[in-house]
């Protein structure tokens, strides 16, 4: 094999045997340029259902289809050989029962190529999550804060706080025992994510839920600085493209009102340029 070989994307029990070793990296991505920009930095690239909200303008995740998942799949699996691709399982195609949540995870796989779903819930998932294991369906949990839930939980919410730490810990063991291959927890306190890791046997993946975790993701929209409709105390912004979109997107505005765009250098001559010369 030759040293400039792209390496073959991480499998699900390669992200799981990562526990407790060099923390695993990932993020967001929707479509395929991004998913090429991250490809073999992030050992595994989430299709997130918070696209509805960074890139549809939806107010929650809860309107999030089948479709839009397949659609922004497919976009980011063209762009990836060497990160694993996961994908989010949308609010209504799993809570239901085992047999529609094999059903949607199936498709999703199959018509995205990707390499596992993710679906949020803990306890009370496990035994929807032990059914898609058994049937060749790799799965990583989400618990803590679950944005598909934003109705019952009553707001974006930090979880697991006081009483609350003991069914979050529970939670973490149920899906651990179910089958899954690692879990997210998402805003969590730090002391809480350090006990659910050290309880558990698969890598913990924090959002919100500090660097004693087993790896991070963040939407990759927040930390670029390209989605600032708000902003999250967990998120830090290591570019702020949002802002050179905007200084672009005007230098470009005053240049067409005053004429000075397209200059001659954009400009095509009467007659076509001689062999050899440039158009
Ligand atoms: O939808 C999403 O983006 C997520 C996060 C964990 C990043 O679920």
């Amino acid at each position: 094999m030759s040293a400039t070989a792209p390496k073959s994307a991480p499998m699900p029990e390669d992200i799981r045997a990562r526990k407790g070793r060099l923390p695993l990296v990932s993020l967001t991505a929707y479509t395929t340029p991004m998913a090429d920009l991250m490809d073999g930095i992030c050992d595994f690239v989430l299709v997130g259902d918070s696209v509805g909200m960074v890139l549809h303008g939806l107010s929650s995740t809860l309107d999030v289809t089948m479709e839009m998942m397949i659609l922004h799949g497919q976009a980011v699996r063209r762009g990836l050989k060497s990160s694993m691709l996961v994908i989010d399982m949308p609010f209504g195609s799993y809570e239901e029962g085992p047999q529609r949540a094999f059903r949607n995870a199936a498709r999703l796989m199959t018509a995205t190529g990707a390499g596992a779903v993710k679906l949020e819930g803990g306890t009370v998932m496990a035994e929807t999550i032990h059914f898609l294991t058994q049937r060749g369906i790799p799965v990583m949990a989400h618990i803590g804060l679950t944005p598909q839930s934003i109705h019952t939980l009553g707001g974006y919410k930090v979880q697991g706080r006081g009483a609350a730490a003991d069914q979050l810990l529970a939670d973490a063991r149920a899906v651990t025992e179910a089958g899954a291959f690692a879990v997210v927890l998402e805003k969590v306190p730090e002391t809480l994510a350090n006990q659910i890791t050290q309880a558990v046997e698969i890598p913990t993946i924090g959002i919100g839920a500090s660097a004693q975790c087993d790896g991070q993701i963040l939407v990759v929209d927040d930390m670029l600085g390209l989605f600032t409709a708000f902003k999250a105390k967990f998120v830090k912004r290591f570019a702020h493209l949002g802002d050179d979109a905007r200084a672009a997107i005007e230098a470009y505005a005053a240049e067409v009102q005053d004429r000075r765009f397209p200059g001659p250098e954009h400009v095509f001559a009467d007659t076509a340029p001689a062999k050899g010369q440039k158009a």
